[in-house]
């Protein structure tokens, strides 16, 4: 008789910098209490990365780190960076930043989804009116590897009139259509409406990006597919955010579209992040970064790292159960009225990270 296989499941955990390690412990206690509801044993091994890991090993990511999350089943991230290591240029290994960088493209991990969910208990919160945001459902998926950040020349050098600097963005077919498909395939599962992001009347790789789009469309008969240039596009998320279910957009796009649109969800500190690839194996961050200003005081909000554990649940180990019993336990305790400082309205009290993650943790059921 075969009695109680419970089987162990291996997470790395990468804190880094700034409020990363608070919000990312606030993230795993979550994450252990819902995975053990389903009966789910974890292992968490933890590793420095960022600038903890320049200070530690004068990388911000080690080679052993890298093989170690490639054997992992999922990664757990916090946020990296902060005014100490700022100096170092952009292509830096002493750059904290570089660090990320290196695990996503080490790990392939070239989709990045950046639900954005305005919960009703926030609608009050938002930036927008009301029912500008009500009912807000859009899932952002940003290219990851490829773009502006990585390719190549990318360099500062001299010239007789003074420094000059060079980044290239560079797409190739491949890399614009396993996106697009990826994009297409969560379109399928959703409202079935598909926006592809791109800059096509100003940038070649933005009409490459859209003709590829356009091709990968024609495999899906079922999803309305749309073209919007990122400044119309940018203007119209504030307009009506509720007309965008999925948005397929290169990589800087996507950083900087998925900031303007966590002011929807009241919060930079509200919005998780899931990055895949091929498999199954997926990094796990809070959109937002280090915030060094309020690192170390407990104020943190830590629902972004914490629903970022539910995607992990969800994308990474298949447990939709699991992922939605954290989901709906944040829902609540917002609904409760538990604000952390960012999201409390003026005047109004605000609770600290472990408060709120306690909360979480006892709304789980
Ligand atoms: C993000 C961040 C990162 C990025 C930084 C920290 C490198 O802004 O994940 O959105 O630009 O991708
Ligand atoms: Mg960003």
């Amino acid at each position: 008789m075969i009695v109680g296989i419970t089987t162990a499941v291996r997470i790395v955990v990468l804190p880094g910098d700034g409020i990363g390690p608070e919000v990312t412990e606030a993230a795993r206690r979550v994450l252990d209490v819902a995975a053990g509801r389903v009966g789910l044993r974890l292992d968490f091994v933890e590793e420095l990365v960022g600038g903890a890991s320049v200070d530690a090993f004068g990388v911000a990511l080690r080679p052993q780190t890298l093989r170690l999350c490639k054997t992992a089943d999922a990664i757990l991230f916090g946020a990296v960076g902060g005014p100490k290591w700022d100096d170092a240029s952009p292509q830096s290994t002493l750059r904290p930043g570089s660090g990320l960088l290196a695990l996503r493209k080490g790990l392939e991990l070239f989709a990045n989804l950046r639900p954005v969910r305005v919960d009703p208990a926030m609608v009050a919160t938002s930036a927008l009116r009301p029912e500008r945001v009500k009912d807000v459902d859009l899932l952002v998926v940003r290219e990851l590897t490829g773009g502006l950040y990585f390719s190549k020349p990318k360099r500062r050098y001299s010239t007789p009139r003074g420094d000059a600097a060079v980044d290239t963005m560079r797409y190739s077919t491949p890399e614009i259509e396993r996106v697009a498909v990826r994009a297409f395939e969560l379109a399928r599962r959703r409202r079935q409406r598909l926006c592809s992001v791109d800059k096509a009347n100003m940038l070649e790789t933005s009409r490459l990006w859209r003709s590829v789009v356009s091709r990968v469309a024609e495999r899906y008969p079922d999803v309305a597919c749309s073209h919007m240039l990122v400044d119309a596009f940018a203007m119209d998320l504030l307009r009506r955010p509720q007309a965008y279910d999925v948005v397929v957009t290169e990589n800087l796009f996507g950083d900087i579209v998925t900031d303007e649109a966590s002011m929807l969800a009241g919060s930079l500190g509200m919005l998780p992040s899931a990055s895949l690839g091929g498999g199954t194996l997926g990094l796990y961050e809070p959109i937002h970064g280090s915030a060094p200003d309020i690192a170390g005081k407990g104020i943190a909000n830590p629902i972004g790292a914490i629903l970022s554990a539910a995607l992990l649940l969800r994308w990474s180990l298949n447990r939709e159960d699991a992922a939605q019993v954290i989901e709906q336990a944040v829902s609540r305790v917002l609904a409760d009225g538990l604000r952390t400082a960012d999201i409390a309205p003026d005047g109004q009290p605000a609770v600290g990270t472990t408060a709120m993650t306690d909360a979480v943790i006892e709304a789980l059921g």
